[in-house]
């Protein structure tokens, strides 16, 4: 058998972290061995404690298997050692940014969305267009991307503590969490470990679910990322915090269908008001409308308003449409609680959808 050196670092559990292992053998063999060939593994290795050997592979082998499933498995304490100021890094970062502009917050979240639903939470969001290539942040769906210096920022003070660690996607990830926490919605651990992408594709943000869509392709749109209705639900509760222009809701307010001019489903007053912004041939650039009645605080009034016919796009009135979705869209509506419980669940699933391979040492172009 070769004799191959192994070196990883891997975070085990919450406390065991930083095991750098060096072992006999092709672990892959070692993963299908039975005891039998175990024993005759040790006994080749003519080691005089037969027991002490199998212990020691039997270790090895558990060690291999958590290695070779976790391989991009994510954990909270990831940067515990290699740069345990990551989250203040970003934290500051965040922060720091807010007391300029308080749109801040939505932008960061509205960005891990469209990070991991192309290609993964891979930071390919981030990347800028080249001279061949047309990146995401140029792709059509691009209108209300900003801040990208809010994680620009973070990365050079992490670069300066700790470099060539703490991937852009994570930052992504951290950063819409504090976004959250500081619109006053939930903290959560972020599970970190992500790798950074080296592709971004305009052409991609078309897999981006559109604010015309219907129910049923809001949920294939999920699904196809291991999302269920449950968390279509939660995660567009996101619209808690934020702008939309005139053109992502245009449908509803001028020329709905061939008898009606307006979708019936919205509030006729709040419809009235959302014309008079956005008038027929809008032309300022920056018309629109906030998400919600309180669009820098992280609340379920999001919920509430939907229910009132009081929402924005028809992919959240779209919400009311299957009776399983409308329950929860009640539920959250009245609770704040259940709302936040379930939307921390549904951002560490969403946030865990895997996708790069390399530590970006600058967020907006591949190492
Ligand atoms: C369910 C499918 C979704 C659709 C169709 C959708 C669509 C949109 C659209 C069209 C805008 C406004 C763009 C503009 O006109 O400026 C927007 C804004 C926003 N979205 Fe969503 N979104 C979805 C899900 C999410 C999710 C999962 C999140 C995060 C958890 C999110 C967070 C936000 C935020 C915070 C904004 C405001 C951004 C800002 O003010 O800068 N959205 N969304
Ligand atoms: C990326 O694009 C932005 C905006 O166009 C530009 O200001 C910045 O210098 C670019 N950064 C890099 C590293 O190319
Ligand atoms: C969005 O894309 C357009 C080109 O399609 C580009 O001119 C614009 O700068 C982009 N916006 C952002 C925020 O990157
Ligand atoms: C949603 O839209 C698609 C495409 O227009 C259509 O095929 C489908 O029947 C619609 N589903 C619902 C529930 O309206």
């Amino acid at each position: 058998m070769q004799i191959k050196t192994f070196h990883f670092m891997k975070n085990l559990n919450k406390n065991i972290s930083f095991l750098s292992y060096k072992y006999l053998g092709s672990s892959l063999i070692l993963l299908q061995s039975t005891p039998r060939k175990l024993r005759a593994f040790c006994a080749k290795l003519k080691m005089a404690a037969n027991n002490l050997c199998s212990l020691l592979v039997g270790t090895i082998l558990v060690i291999a298997a958590i290695h070779f499933n976790g391989i991009n498995a994510l954990s909270s304490n990831y940067y515990d050692q290699t740069c345990p100021m990551a989250e203040s890094a970003v934290t500051n970062a965040v922060k720091k940014a807010m007391l300029n502009d308080r749109t801040v917050p939505a932008a960061l979240l509205r960005m891990q969305f469209h990070d991991c639903f192309i290609r993964g939470c891979d930071g390919s969001v981030l990347l800028n267009s080249t001279t061949n290539n047309q990146a995401e942040k140029d792709g059509p769906p691009n209108i209300s991307l900003h801040a990208f210096y809010v994680i620009d920022n973070a990365k050079k003070a992490l670069e300066a503590m700790c470099p060539g660690t703490v991937s852009c996607a994570d930052i992504v990830a951290l950063a819409a969490r504090d976004a959250v926490v500081l619109s006053g919605g939930p903290n959560w651990a972020v599970p970190k470990g992500r790798k950074d992408g080296r592709v971004s594709k305009a052409s991609e943000t078309r897999q981006l679910p559109a604010p015309t869509s219907n129910i049923s392709q809001l949920q294939q749109s999920f699904s196809q990322r291991g999302l269920s209705m449950e968390d279509l639900v939660a995660l567009s509760g996101g619209h808690t915090l934020g702008f939309a222009h005139c053109s992502s809701f245009q449908n509803r307010i001028h020329n709905f269908a061939t008898t009606q001019d307006v979708d019936p489903s919205l509030h006729q007053s709040f419809a009235t008001s959302l014309r008079s912004v956005c008038p027929m041939h809008n032309t300022v650039r920056q018309a629109g409308a906030n998400l919600d009645s309180t669009p820098t605080i992280f609340d379920n009034r999001y919920y509430k308003l939907l229910l009132e016919g009081k929402s924005i796009f028809t992919s959240d009135q779209a919400l009311l449409t299957n009776p399983t979705t409308k329950t929860l869209v009640e539920k959250f509506g009245n609770s704040r609680d259940e709302f936040e419980k379930a939307f921390v669940e549904s951002m560490i699933k969403m946030s865990s959808i895997g996708g790069g391979q390399e530590v970006r040492l600058n967020c907006r172009v591949v190492n």
